[in-house]
């Protein structure tokens, strides 16, 4: 592919029509984790997340337990199943700490489910309508890859969260923000040969289109390779790239991930900010992990970016890289695996005009990967 493909969006005046329904932007994505209590405790004083919200038993809920958490525009659910046989504990089981539900706000939950699943989704919730001394709240949810969920919410006459939750007004003092401001896209992992399927399923079934495919040329190494298209909701606000192995003389990270999620999943958040120095140095101090590339990768980053407005040695001390395009440069850094598990991992990313995915990149990130599968066992 060359580099003018890469950076120029496919998206036509037709593409732009083809909204069955309008979302207005990713509502939140909900973790089911093994203690949300802990978890939250990291996402507080690690990744700068304050604490708004609370349901569970004290708010009258017998089968769970859940936490909003939210920085910028990010809010993110973190649920643990408080019984046995709540549904929750078998995707706990199988895939481990993850993404359940990518949530995406709607003006009309009960056409979005009809829309999507005249299309062919499967429903998993039914157009739900809950009024308490909150307002009303409007929910459904339909299934996208693996165990994972779309759903749909209005709470344009609700206040708080959703039904069942408390809201937390007073100071977080265990938050310590790091600046991030808003979701870029979520990287969704699905199996050998199905992330043609999936690209179709999101162009059929939510009205999304291709915006960017890169081939196992483009994201290979030595040792192994991946195949990625990123599809994107009509206004653009919305980017899912997916992922598929491709094969090479080792493992893909695809693969090492499908083997321990047990199937499709989410692979990564990418999480935007208006200044990386800043937000990694906070992150670093707070004792999030990150992926590091040898020197070697910033003696050549100049040549190769052109001019840049961040120092290079900074940029080397906190292990950021960049990559740019026609439209500008960004720069972006990744997460070691934020539970045991080598699943699912953070970005950061900071745009500075660049609207592509750091393909620039990809060589010296994944042997920075390939390190680490090593060192597990999984390479
Ligand atoms: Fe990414």
């Amino acid at each position: 592919m060359t580099q003018d493909v890469l950076t120029a969006p496919l998206v036509t005046p037709e593409t732009a029509e083809k909204d069955f329904f309008p979302i207005r932007g990713i509502d939140h994505i909900e973790f089911v984790v093994g203690n949300a209590k802990q978890s939250a405790h990291f996402y507080r004083s690690a990744m700068g997340f304050k604490l708004t919200g609370y349901a569970g038993l004290e708010t009258g809920l017998r089968d769970r337990a859940s936490y909003v958490l939210e920085q910028g525009k990010v809010r993110l659910i973190l649920t643990t199943p408080l019984i046995p046989d709540h549904p929750y504990q078998e995707h706990l089981r199988m895939h481990g700490d993850g993404v359940k539900d990518i949530s995406f706000e709607v003006d009309d939950v009960e056409r979005a489910y009809r829309e999507t699943t005249k299309r062919g989704a499967i429903g998993v919730q039914e157009p739900t309508e809950i009024t308490d001394e909150n307002g009303t709240y409007f929910t459904a949810a339909i299934k996208t890859y693996g165990d994972t969920l779309h759903s749909f919410v209005n709470r344009k006459n609700y206040r708080g969260f959703a039904p069942g939750f408390r809201p937390i007004t007073k100071e977080d003092t265990i938050a310590r923000p790091t600046g991030l401001a808003a979701v870029d896209h979520i990287v969704g992992n699905v199996g050998w040969n199905q992330m043609n399927d999936w690209v179709k399923w999101y162009e059929e079934v939510m009205g999304f289109h291709l915006f960017v495919s890169f081939d196992d040329k483009d994201i290979s190494t030595e040792y192994s390779a991946l195949m990625s298209k990123v599809v994107a909701s009509g206004s653009e606000k919305i980017k899912f790239p997916i992922n598929e192995p491709a094969t090479g003389k080792k493992k893909s990270q695809i693969e090492e991930y499908i083997e321990w999620y047990k199937g499709p999943g989410v692979q990564h958040i990418a999480m935007a900010t208006g200044n990386i120095l800043e937000t990694v140095t906070k992150l670093s101090d707070q004792g999030v992990e990150f992926l590091r590339v040898p020197s070697s990768y910033y003696r050549e980053l100049q040549d190769r970016v052109g001019v840049i407005k961040e120092p290079i040695d900074e940029l080397e001390r906190l292990g950021i890289l960049v990559d740019s395009d026609d439209d500008g440069y960004m720069l972006q850094i990744f997460t070691k695996p934020v539970e045991d598990r080598p699943t699912l991992f953070f970005e950061i990313i900071q745009r500075r005009g660049a609207r592509s995915f750091g393909k620039g990149n990809f060589k010296a990130l994944f042997e920075s990967i390939e390190r680490e599968q090593d060192l597990r066992g999984n390479l």
